[in-house]
């Protein structure tokens, strides 16, 4: 079988979901060591800006856009709900309500870009904490309670398609948290994910 892998056709359809298998192992190797938020998104963001500076490994199927929302494609869930991967796809136009995580979570642009609104509490509701910034493609930016919890994203590229893959510190579809309207009124809300069915990063055949 010497030699196999050299014969193997080079396709640029076939996602190379080693990657994100790597990732994953190595996520579960940052949040091993304990739960020190701080160290986390450190070592995460190195990690995840290693996983999108190769754009060969997400299928199709989750960079998928909807006509009318942004999609939540759920890539992995930590066995003990400790991390998830999500790709968000964002078709063009399409934007998020301003919303909260209570988690920590890491944004990382995979392809276009994502225009970031960051805000924080303030008497009449929410204000910006920074100015309005566009996150391009293969930066990351984290969120938390600790450093600043709520925004609102939206695709930063006009007229085309982005995506974004966010890394959060729990099963992120499943957590309670919640979207607001701009005087600061909660609206509870469980996200979910657009997809019934995930990549197999097990498959080591190939
Ligand atoms: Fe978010």
């Amino acid at each position: 079988m010497a030699g196999l892998s050299s014969l193997a056709p080079v396709s640029s359809s076939v996602p190379n979901l080693g990657r994100l298998r790597q990732f994953v192992a190595d996520m579960s190797d940052v949040v091993d060591q304990g739960d020190d938020e701080a160290a986390i998104l450190a070592a995460g963001k190195v990690l995840l800006e290693r996983l999108i500076a190769v754009d060969d490994w997400l299928p199709n199927e989750y960079a998928r856009p909807h006509p009318e929302r942004y999609q939540q494609y759920l890539l992995h869930c930590d066995s003990r709900e400790r991390f998830s991967v999500v790709s968000f796809v964002w078709g063009a136009g399409q934007a998020t309500p301003i919303h909260d995580h209570t988690v920590w979570g890491l944004v990382g642009v995979l392809r276009g870009a994502e225009y970031v609104e960051s805000y924080r509490r303030a008497p009449s509701g929410f204000e910006y904490s920074a100015p309005p910034a566009v996150l391009q493609r293969g930066e990351v930016d984290a969120v938390s309670p600790r450093i600043g919890d709520v925004h609102r994203v939206s695709n930063g590229v006009e007229g085309g398609v982005s995506v974004s893959i966010h890394v959060y510190g729990a099963n992120i579809g499943a957590v309670r948290r919640a979207t607001y309207v701009p005087d600061g009124t909660p609206k509870p809300f469980i996200s979910g994910y657009a997809n019934t069915h995930l990549p197999n990063l097990w498959d080591r055949s190939k």
